[in-house]
């Protein structure tokens, strides 16, 4: 097991949701299973006036999200936790003289032995990151000769391309990038981990993970809830932005990847950079109309409950032409991957909430059971990476009895079968890689720019192209109804569930 050396945590936006939501019972969990290190402690910093006990209140002790997780935790172990958290109020805004800071800083740094060693993870609207890492720098407080620096950065990484490198090289002027760690928590999910594992750790796959065996590769991200409260950002941001540039173009990277030389951080970084260098970019009006669907949910009736559509939702704009549904098809340029079509679509609304992976296999090359009809029931290997999840393996089996006859049986593994194994939730583990400075689960600079490079044209087509559309889909059903047409052949998305309604409300929007 790795060591977790003696450090405090600083964080930036402290008051904010996702401090309360998934930080902090991150740390609890890890501070449950003994991962936390002898000597540690979280220092929060905002513009809110708030005491150290306001603040110990407000995240730990009256915390909606750690409620269930106390029911069965001793009274002096939730003290102690509490104990771990203190405050800071930055006053008016975030830039300003980090002096104050840089004082408590050093005082609880010496009073808690935590080394010098200090993690600040930004939490904070994206503008402020290179404000916040421009005065820790101006007050001394990214200098490694007394305990190293690390720097935490939530997603939304950039807007665009542009935006994503002036980030970027805004931050290293201040940090170096072996101290910046860009969170993208679907790479702290064990499933999208265990893409690299499946891949990589046994010789069944690997021979036949190219284009001599593959059809084609289909990703779905699929939500059942709308924007929820978070419309204003949503309505600036969209599927592409919010989930395909980062997420899921993550999953496509560790499918795509040739295999790496080592396990270590970097080797398998260069290779995931590798993979996204290779997406062949859509620049063509005519390629980006017929691979890239774009679309909005609309009002419907969802099992007798009426749902708003989108441009009803609060914070967004009531002509908005913002997508929350974007399926993409594409190629990747190089060896292994040539003319294999990748299939990837990210929707809110949708019947139900599941992300997977399906990799279809072509068909014998000569087939002698013709009359089964078989071949319009490929192999397919399907990795569930939320809810249940699992491997699921489809192929064919005779069925008993004169002649061959075949149908098609799964064989499967759920997570959910483990009995013993606690699975760590996404924070929790990419928290406790960065206390130990693993940036394996991490996104570089690189990476990131690729990912927008890609995306870029898409975002450019579906602003100012001639002929773009936006299609409207009822709540509940699984998107536009020509989103097959993007499929070649006579291909068609899986589905995994019915629509939740029968409403036929489809169209064009613009
Ligand atoms: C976030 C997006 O990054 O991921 C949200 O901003 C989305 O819009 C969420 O709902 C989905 O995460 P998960 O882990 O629930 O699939």
């Amino acid at each position: 097991m790795r060591k977790t050396e003696n450090q405090m945590l600083v964080i930036f936006g402290a008051s904010g949701d996702l401090t309360s939501r998934k930080l902090v019972p991150a740390l609890y969990n890890l501070y449950k299973a003994g991962q936390l290190p002898k000597h540690f402690v979280v220092l929060g910093t905002s513009r809110s006036d708030m005491t150290d006990a306001d603040f110990r209140n407000r995240i730990v002790l009256e915390s909606e999200y750690l409620k269930d997780k106390f029911k069965n935790a001793k009274d002096d172990e939730i003290t102690d936790f509490a104990n771990k958290f203190f405050y800071q109020d930055l006053g008016d805004s975030y830039d300003v003289d980090y002096a104050s800071l840089r004082k408590r800083v050093e005082q609880l740094n010496s009073d808690y032995k935590t080394e010098g060693n200090i993690m600040y993870y930004l939490s904070t609207p994206p503008r402020l990151y290179e404000t916040i890492a421009k005065n820790l720098a101006d007050a001394g407080l990214n200098t490694q000769n007394n305990g190293w620096k690390r720097l935490i950065v939530e997603k939304p990484f950039g807007y665009s391309l542009e935006t994503a490198k002036a980030l970027n090289e805004g931050l290293q002027q201040h940090f170096k990038e072996s101290q910046i760690y860009r969170i993208d928590h679907y790479l702290g999910k064990e499933t999208v981990q265990n893409l690299l594992v499946t891949r990589f750790s046994n010789s069944i796959f690997e021979p036949l993970w190219n284009r001599n065996y593959i059809k084609h590769i289909e990703i779905t991200n699929a939500e059942s809830v709308g924007v929820e409260k978070r419309g204003g950002y949503y309505d600036k941001s969209g599927a592409l932005r919010d989930m395909f540039q980062n997420h899921l173009l993550q999953i496509v990277s560790l499918i795509v990847m040739e295999p790496p030389i080592g396990d270590k951080a970097e080797e398998i970084r260069d290779e995931k950079v590798k993979a996204l260098k290779s997406l062949r970019i859509m620049r063509e009006e005519k390629t980006l109309h017929d691979h890239t669907i774009r679309a909005q949910y609309m009002a419907s009736d969802i099992q007798g409950k009426k749902v708003k559509g989108y441009r009803e939702e609060g914070g967004v704009d009531p002509e908005s032409t913002t997508e929350t549904y974007a399926a993409i098809k594409f190629y990747v340029d190089n060896w292994r991957w040539k003319d294999t079509p990748f299939y990837v679509r990210t929707a809110k609304r949708m019947p139900t909430k599941v992300t997977e992976v399906v990799i279809h296999f072509k068909s014998p090359h000569h087939e002698i059971f013709k009359e089964s009809g078989i071949h319009n029931k490929d192999n397919k290997l399907i990795i569930r990476i939320q809810p249940d999840e699992g491997i699921l393996l489809k192929f064919g089996v005779k069925v008993p009895g004169q002649g061959f006859k075949v149908e098609r049986a799964n064989m499967d593994f759920y997570y959910s079968s483990l009995m013993e194994t606690q699975v760590m939730e996404a924070y929790e583990r990419l928290l406790l890689d960065a206390m130990q400075g693993d940036a394996t689960l991490y996104a570089r600079a690189d990476e990131v720019e690729a990912a927008w490079e890609f995306v870029d044209p898409i975002l450019d087509y579906w602003q100012h192209g001639k002929d773009v559309r936006m299609y409207g889909y009822p709540s509940g059903t699984w998107g536009p109804k020509n989103s097959d047409d993007l499929i070649e052949g006579e291909g068609y998305w899986r589905n995994p569930g019915e629509n939740l309604t029968d409403d036929e409300n489809y169209c064009v929007l613009c």
